[in-house]
Parts: structure tokens; C-alpha cells; sequence
């Protein structure tokens, strides 16, 4: 695991079909049309100094250090900014070139710190690797010049620092935030000698600045520089992993320095990234070591009681009596388990198969519940497949994109920084959102359409857009006819068709103007390949699993299904969620979305499972509560999930896990969960685990241990002493033989190894015997089921109305800097950007109101009431409020309903209605909070824990 360098070839790679041929060095190579000569010569294996120039940045031709010569031409052109021609001679050494370096060098020397320079400071940079390979000797100019050797840092980031001293202004940070981030918050400002980098004239912390990082890693001086690195030192090995935040499942390189992470650099290898982060994964990984960590497991009697540390075997043991016993009072299905979308597939693989082995029933469900259930319902029910048709780089050839119920720059940053790059380009964009989220207008992009419906109203907004297709003669008559169910067509189209559900007659309902939504259905249906990309606006509704079968419709009727630039992409939420429903987490399907009720399917699980299984679903999440409620679902075992943070209604979760004689939960802290649980078993992060995660576009990634498990387990290893301990024994030797088994039993994984990902980086499912390598895009030639179904949506206003007394719409969702329950985030200095949940209100209902900004604000619905600051915000339409749920002590889901989507019961977060007015003091749900808290977290130091 030395540390692992990847090959800089200068300027970014040419796809040109037609070829040069030249010489460089004497050696011939040849190159796509429209390659530099630095990249040319790199890829010949001759690496031209340079310093300006890096191969994810357009040729800037500044720093004067790559020039080479070429016969027959006078000068000495730089080699960054020449494109490669055919028959070209070309020479990368000389005395004179050397001559003309060292000289650069010299000049750059004379105004760089002494120390930086000869690396008496600890940590390398580019800029002290060139000098030594241009032989950078005596600096003749001395620092006894002009120089900004005094100039002041800027340590305001909490994660970088920016020392001009260091600064060469090549510019590759100003041309990293425009070019790969998109942010444009970096400028060169002044001229000559007094030229410098600008965050906007403010510090980084008070400047547009996103934290991506993207300019620390250009800086090839570090005069922008990890803090983390300077504090622990030059990392000496490094470990490819992937990112355990949202889904689109970043690769990064865990570098460290002995056993200490030092920092993680995305991975330019990584398909989903492309060597780009934010500023989750770049930064926000210190919650892996921070204090707060359970590192040995407790259990307790009541949940009043202090948790006492025990062994993990008394742990274990306590646990998997407990469950029996319940089992024999109160029958086989009163008990279950919940899976995590941030574990390892493997280790929710193991958690479904002890549900459905070892407890003997199927009452195994995941967060999927509460996030895109949906999506699996409405892909599977109309394309065949419970994913998404589309891998994140074919956004790259989408000429129009929709973007429905999602806020990519926040909750996906580094697919949005791809996305950006494509609307640059030129393509059109049309956002469907309550809000005016930043793609609206950001710097170089505008959506063409911003189509701010009210929440609840999604499918009456894509039934108007589908009625303006069908009526306008906009449909793709002969994709239509070849690809899809025809009679389902007809049905759909006549039902579209009428006049309800225009987008006059929608209009009512959805507060957006007819013509603006006509615009916007012309332009998908007629603007080239049309890309739609969704995130939790659709699924978190009542209609949630209809609004997903409406998009698909919209997408077949208009031929968008099933080549590169088009598709339906849910924008997942955490880090593994795709594979958590992938490996089986529902109680109804086993791995591979098959259901319990297939007998084949369930004989080959039965075969190699040795056990016989349930062919009844079992109980899903709501369920699960609602049981305990009654009395009949008595234990839980929850692997890395916060429910009653996360779900809706926390006082009846709560009230469902108080209910319970025994709940087990596994996680990295004491979560909001945990305080109602009798055993705590530490959970491990992913730097101390081998496994894979599969990302928003079905891609399979490994997950590489970095560290040792700080509790002494795995997650995986611990599920196994648990099955073991009920009397199903499992044995694996490493995750590896766990992901064997997940292939042999499952079709679309049948082609997947650890030795081919190891091998290709990643794969995306299907992964087997027809498509060897995986599946970028789905649905190429045939939809998955055959024929695609188009699916009659009618829109059902939601249970849920504002009324005189609730006149407001509360809606929810998350920011860039927090993650999900904020759990890992707020253990870190992420906070500095959100450390507690606003919200968000429109100027106007604000002054009806009497609310100013900051002031304190109770937000009450008909399930409870939370206070919290107002912010004053014109993204925000009238009548709509908005928060997020990052904090607990906010309790954002103590007001939220338990109305769910009618196909899978997926929470409507979405639409709640609420009444916001001024408050003196804090809520009584938080006045109770805060004192429950402190009683049931409470840990007896004394312990006899003996390992
Ligand atoms: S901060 Fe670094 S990357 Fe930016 S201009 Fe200065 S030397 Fe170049
Ligand atoms: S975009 Fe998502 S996966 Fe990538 S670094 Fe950020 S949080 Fe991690
Ligand atoms: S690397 Fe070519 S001019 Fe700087």
C-alpha cells in the first residue's frame, strides 16, 4: 500500500477518431488529433516539466516551463498549448531548454519561502519536484528583492489553509473552481508583480468558496494545503476506497501516514468522480476517530439505566438470548431487523439472511423505505428494473435535462459539478423544484424553465407535461410502437389526453402557469436527448411510486429510454442505498429484487442457505412500529440506521421502540435510536472494513480497509457472531466469499468478483454472462421486462391540506455540508457552515407573521411542534417552508405525518401542513428531549470490560 501516484499527462485526453503520428524524443507515437505535445509525449512515457498545466485543466500556457523545440520551427513553443501535428519532430531536452527552465525556476525561487523550497518544512509539493528535475541549483536573484514572502495566510477554512507567500498565481485553483468545480469563487486580481489569488476579495470562509478542495489539489506549490497534512505530516501509503456519503459513491485514496488517515484525495481513476469530491468526502471523514465513538459494546436492562461495557461475546450472547425468548413467548415474527444504506452490500447481505435464517421471517426492511422505495416500484413496474437507466457520464451527451424534486449542488455535489460542465456546454435545463435551488441561476447557467409547483402536486405537473406531448404530436411514434407496450400506450395517451389534465386545467393545483409548463414540455420532447434526474421531491409523497411511473411514461412517449444523453437517474441519497435494496433488504424480495413468493427463487436461497424459508413478505419499517404498538413485534436488531431521527412522527417511533423487550443497536455512536436500546454493539466506519458499496448508477465499488476496526469488528463480523449465537451458523473468511455468494445466488450479479473489480475499478449491474464488464446504460435495444408499460397516473391530491389553522407547506431536505441525521457531519468542522437546522420562509409570510430573521419560530403541525430560527429566504415561493433534519435536538420529523405513498409506503416528507409563528421558549418535545437524552445515554465508566 505505498502511496499511490497517479501519471499528471498535463492536458486533458483528446477522444478525436482521427490520429497523428509524430516523433518526440526520437521515439514515434502517435496521439488523437488535438493532443498537446505534453500529453503526447507523457503518454510516450517522457514527462515535460511544468507547472501551469494539469491533465483535468485546459491548456493555460503561463509558467513558460514545458517549452520545447521542433525541428524545422523557430522558438521554443510550450508544449501545453501546442496542439500535436502530423510528421512533427519534436525535442523535450536540450542544453538550451534546460537553460531556459532553470532560469523560470530561478525567478520563481527567488520569491518562495527557503523552506518550502528545499523541503526543510516536511511536505512535499509539486513545485520542489520540479526544481529538482530542472537541476534548480544557486538562486542568483537571492529573497532579497521584492517579494510577498510576508503576505498574510488565510487559515479561515477550517480544513485548508492559503498562504501567499508559496503562491506562483498559475492560476490552476482559479481554473479548478471554474473548470472541474464550477463554483467560479476564485479570481487572479491585479496585475504584474501584484497579481494574487481572490476569494471574492473575503476569506475563503466568508467567500463563495464550497470547500470542495479542488484547488487545494491543484496547487502545486501548496500554498493551498490541507491543515490535516501539515498537522500530521507527509502521508507515506495510500488506500483506494470509496466514499461513505451520498450516492454518488466518489473514489478516493485514503492517505495516511502510519495508522493515521492524513487526508483523502479523490481518486482520478474513479468512474463516478473522475478525481473530484465535495466537501464530505474530501474533508469531513474526522467523525471516523472522534471521541464520541462506542468502541466497546454495552447492554442494560431498562432504558433508563446506564449502559453498563461488556464483553463483545456477553454482548452478542445477551442479545441472541433475548431474541429467542421473545420468539418463544410471542411467536417467530415478533422480531426483525433493519439494514443499513451505509454499510457494505455484503454486511446487508448478512443482515437479511439472518433475518430470513435465523429469525425464521421476513421482517427485514431499510432507510430505502423512507427515501426511494418508489423508485424500485415505478422503474420495476414499467421498465422492468428497480434502477436507473443511465451511468452519471452520460449526462454528457443529454442535450435537454430535467431535474424534478432534487438539489444536486447540495445533496450531489460532484455529479452536479459534471452536470454544470454540460449546461456550459449548452445544453438546456428545466427544473421542477417548490424552490429555486442555486441550478436555477448560478454563475454561466440558467434553467430555461424553473417550474415551481407546489408540493404535493408532482404528478398533476407531469401529467400536464405528458398532455402537451400527446396533444401537440410530439410523441415518438415509432420508438413507441417498437419498444413499448402498445395497448398500455394507447390507454395512457387517451388519459393524458383529456382536458383535466392540461396544463390550464393542472394549473389550479399546481400554481404553475400553463405556458411555462408547455415551454418546458416542448423543449424536452423536441430538444434533442432528454435526461431527466430526481431525487427525494418525487419519491417522499403519497404519490411518490405514480410520479415515478409518470417520468417513465413522459420518457418513453418522447423515445428517451435507452441510449447515452436520456434515461430516468434517481439521485440516491446515502452512500449504499442502491445496494441495500439490491442485496434483498426488503421484506418482500430477496437479493435481486425477486419475490419471496417465486418458489424457484426461494428454493435456490433454501438450497444454499440450507434453512427453510417464508414465501409471506414480512413487515416493513411502519409496520414494524405499528406491531409493537399492539403489542405482537417485541425485538429489533437496526444495523447502522437512526430511525427515530430520520423517520416521520418520532413521538409514535419512539413510542413503537419503547414498546420493545429488546432492541439491538449496531452503530459508530450513541445515536437517537439507541436510547431506546438494551445492547449497543460499536459499529465500524469504512475506512476499517473491506466490502463494496453500489452507487446512484448501479456501480459496484470496492470499500478497502485503511485502518483496523476500532471496536475490534467489522459490521459483517459481528452480524455473523449474532447468527451464530441464535443457533444459524454462518462462517466467512472475508468479505470477498460473502460477494461469491451474492453472485451465485443472484443473476445480475452473477459476473461480480472481488479479482474483476479489482481489476476494472468497478463494474455496474447486470454483471454476468451477457454483459461481462457491466451495464452503463440500461434498457439499450429492449426494456429489461420486455416491452415498456406505460402506466395510467391519475393525480390524487395528498390527506394532507393546509387549512385555516396549518395555512402553511412544510417541506424538507438537506444541505451540502450535512449529511442525512448529520451524525457523522456534526462531528466535524462542517458545522462551521450549518450548525443548526432554519427555516427557511418567504419574506412575506414572514411578515405576516411579525418574524424577522434569526428570530426563534414554532413550527407546529398536526402531530407536534418544534422551534427553531427563521431565515428570510426569496428561494422559498409564499406559502412554502422549508428545513432540514441534520440536527436531532431540532427534531425536524416530530412534525412531519405518517401519510406515505400508497405503493411502499414511503413517508411524505414533503408535504406537511404547518402554522409558523414567533416562540419564547423551545418546544415541550425539545424540553423533554433534552432531559431524556441525557438519562438515556448515560455510559458506567467502572466497567469490568474485558476486551
Ligand atoms: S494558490 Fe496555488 S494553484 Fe492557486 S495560483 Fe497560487 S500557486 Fe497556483
Ligand atoms: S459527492 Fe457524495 S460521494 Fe462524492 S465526495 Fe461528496 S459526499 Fe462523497
Ligand atoms: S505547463 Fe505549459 S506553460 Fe505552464
Amino acid at each position: 500500500m505505498a502511496l499511490i501516484r497517479e501519471i499528471d499527462y498535463g492536458t486533458p485526453k483528446k477522444t478525436s477518431e482521427a490520429a497523428v503520428t509524430l516523433e518526440i524524443d526520437g521515439k514515434p507515437v502517435t496521439v488523437p488529433a488535438g493532443t498537446s505535445l505534453m500529453r503526447a509525449a507523457a503518454e510516450a512515457g517522457v514527462q515535460i516539466p511544468k507547472l501551469c498545466a494539469s491533465d483535468n485543466l485546459e491548456p493555460f500556457g503561463s509558467c513558460r516551463l514545458c517549452l520545447v523545440e521542433i525541428e524545422g520551427r523557430r522558438g521554443t513553443p510550450a508544449s501545453c498549448t501546442t496542439p500535436a501535428e502530423a510528421g512533427m519532430k519534436v525535442r523535450t531536452n536540450s542544453p538550451k531548454l534546460a537553460k531556459l527552465r532553470r532560469g523560470v525556476m530561478e525567478l520563481y525561487a527567488s520569491d518562495f519561502p527557503p523552506d518550502a523550497l528545499n523541503g526543510s518544512a516536511g511536505v512535499n509539493s509539486e513545485f520542489q519536484e520540479v526544481a529538482v528535475a530542472v537541476g534548480l541549483g544557486e538562486v542568483r536573484y537571492g529573497l532579497a528583492g521584492r517579494n510577498h514572502l510576508s503576505s498574510e495566510k488565510d487559515e479561515s477554512n477550517p480544513y485548508f489553509t492559503f498562504d501567499p507567500a508559496k503562491c506562483i498565481v498559475c492560476s490552476r485553483c482559479v481554473r479548478a473552481c471554474d473548470e472541474v468545480q464550477g463554483t467560479f469563487a476564485l479570481t487572479i486580481d491585479g496585475r504584474g508583480f501584484a497579481s494574487k489569488v481572490s476569494a471574492g476579495d473575503k476569506p475563503f470562509l466568508e467567500s463563495e468558496c464550497v470547500s470542495c478542495g479542488a484547488c487545494v489539489q491543484a496547487c502545486p506549490t501548496n500554498s493551498l494545503l490541507e491543515k490535516t497534512v501539515i498537522q500530521r505530516g507527509q502521508p507515506d501509503r495510500s488506500v483506494v476506497t470509496t466514499c461513505a456519503y451520498c450516492g454518488v459513491g466518489c473514489s478516493f485514496k485514503a492517505e495516511l501516514r502510519g495508522d493515521e488517515v492524513v487526508r483523502m484525495m479523490p481518486f482520478k481513476d474513479g468512474k463516478a468522480n473522475h478525481g473530484h469530491s465535495c466537501v464530505k468526502g474530501r474533508f469531513a471523514w474526522g467523525y471516523a476517530t472522534h471521541k464520541d465513538r462506542i468502541t466497546k459494546p454495552m447492554i442494560r436492562a431498562k432504558i433508563t439505566d446506564p449502559w453498563r461495557e461488556v464483553s463483545w461475546e456477553e454482548a452478542i450472547g445477551h442479545a441472541a438470548s433475548e431474541f429467542k425468548r421473545i420468539q418463544a413467548k410471542y411467536g417467530r415474527d415478533s422480531i426483525g431487523g433493519i439494514t443499513s444504506s451505509r454499510c457494505t452490500d455484503e454486511e446487508t447481505y448478512l443482515v437479511q439472511k439472518m433475518v430470513r435464517a435465523a429469525f425464521g421471517n421476513n421482517n427485514t426492511d431499510t432507510c430505502a423505505r423512507v427515501c426511494h422505495s418508489p423508485t424500485g416500484y415505478g422503474l420495476k413496474t414499467t421498465f422492468g428494473t428497480s434502477a436507473g437507466t443511465q451511468d452519471f457520464d452520460s449526462v454528457e451527451a443529454a442535450d435537454v435535462i430535467m431535474i424534478i424534486g432534487a438539489n444536486p449542488t447540495d445533496a450531489h455535489p460532484v455529479f452536479a459539478s459534471q452536470m454544470k460542465r454540460r449546461l456550459r456546454q449548452g445544453a438546456r435545463l428545466i427544473i421542477v423544484d417548490p424552490r429555486r435551488i442555486d441550478l436555477v441561476k448560478s454563475p454561466h447557467v440558467q434553467a430555461d424553465y424553473h417550474l415551481p409547483l407546489l408540493p404535493g402536486t408532482n404528478v398533476a405537473m407531469i401529467n400536464a407535461l405528458a398532455h402537451v406531448v400527446v396533444t401537440e404530436g410530439l410523441v415518438d411514434e415509432a420508438y413507441v410502437k417498437e419498444r413499448c407496450d402498445v395497448a398500455a400506450f394507447e390507454q395512457w395517451r387517451k388519459f393524458v389526453a383529456e382536458e383535466r389534465n392540461s396544463p390550464e386545467a393542472t394549473e389550479a393545483f399546481t400554481g404553475v402557469p400553463a405556458a411555462d409548463v408547455r415551454g418546458a414540455a416542448r423543449l424536452y420532447a423536441t430538444g434533442g436527448n432528454g435526461a431527466i434526474y430526481y431525487g427525494l421531491g418525487v419519491t417522499e409523497h403519497s404519490q411518490g411510486s405514480t410520479m415515478v411511473m409518470g417520468m417513465a411514461n413522459l420518457a418513453m412517449a418522447t423515445g428517451n429510454i435507452g441510449k447515452k444523453g436520456v434515461g430516468i437517474s434517481p439521485l440516491r441519497g446515502q452512500n449504499n442505498v442502491q445496494g441495500s435494496c439490491d442485496m434483498g433488504s426488503f421484506p418482500h424480495e430477496f437479493p435481486g429484487y425477486r419475490h419471496v413468493s417465486e418458489t424457484a427463487v426461494r428454493e435456490s436461497f433454501e438450497g444454499a442457505w440450507k434453512v427453510h424459508l417464508q414465501s409471506e413478505p414480512g413487515l416493513r419499517i411502519p409496520n414494524m412500529i405499528d406491531a409493537a404498538l399492539d403489542g405482537t413485534f417485541k425485538g429489533i436488531y437496526i444495523q447502522g440506521e437512526d430511525i427515530v431521527q430520520s423517520d416521520p412522527n418520532t413521538q409514535h417511533i419512539s413510542a413503537g421502540l419503547r414498546a420493545m423487550e429488546c432492541v439491538v443497536v449496531q452503530d459508530l455512536f450513541l445515536n437517537e435510536t439507541a436510547s431506546y436500546a438494551h445492547v449497543f454493539l460499536p459499529g465500524s466506519s469504512f475506512l476499517e472494513k473491506d466490502g463494496t458499496f453500489i452507487n446512484a448508477e448501479r456501480r459496484i465499488s470496492r470499500v478497502r480497509k485503511a485502518i483496523a476496526p476500532l471496536a475490534g469488528k467489522a459490521d459483517w463480523e459481528v452480524t455473523v457472531a449474532l447468527s451464530n449465537a441464535l443457533g444459524y451458523p454462518m462462517h466467512y473468511n472475508h468479505p470477498s466469499e460473502i460477494m461469491d455468494e451474492i453472485a451465485r445466488l443472484t443473476p445480475t450479479f452473477a459476473g461480480v468478483t472481488y479479482e474483476k473489480l479489482e481489476r476494472l475499478g468497478s463494474v455496474q449491474w447486470p454483471c454476468n454472462d451477457k454483459a461481462p464488464e457491466g451495464t452503463p446504460v440500461m434498457h439499450i435495444g429492449g426494456f429489461v421486462r420486455g416491452k415498456g408499460r406505460f402506466m395510467i397516473t391519475e393525480f390524487v391530491p395528498t390527506d394532507e391540506r393546509t387549512t385555516g389553522r396549518f395555512p402553511l407547506i412544510l417541506t424538507t431536505g438537506r444541505i451540502l455540508s450535512q449529511y442525512n441525521v448529520g451524525a457523522q457531519t456534526r462531528r466535524t468542522a462542517n458545522n462551521v457552515w450549518h450548525d443548526m437546522d432554519v427555516l427557511e420562509i418567504h419574506p412575506s409570510d414572514a411578515e405576516n407573521r411579525g418574524i424577522k430573521d434569526g428570530d426563534l419560530v414554532s413550527l407546529a403541525s398536526r402531530e407536534g411542534e418544534i422551534t427553531l430560527p427563521a431565515r428570510l429566504s426569496g428561494r422559498m415561493q409564499p406559502g412554502v417552508v422549508y428545513t432540514t433534519f441534520h440536527h436531532a435536538m431540532t427534531g425536524a420529523n416530530v412534525v412531519t405525518t405518517e401519510f406515505s405513498d400508497w405503493a411502499t409506503n414511503c413517508p411524505e416528507y414533503k408535504v406537511t401542513a404547518v402554522q409558523v409563528q414567533l416562540a419564547r421558549h423551545i418546544s415541550e418535545w425539545q424540553e423533554h428531549y433534552r432531559q431524556t437524552r441525557r438519562l438515556t445515554t448515560r455510559i458506567e465508566k467502572e466497567s469490568t470490560a474485558n476486551d
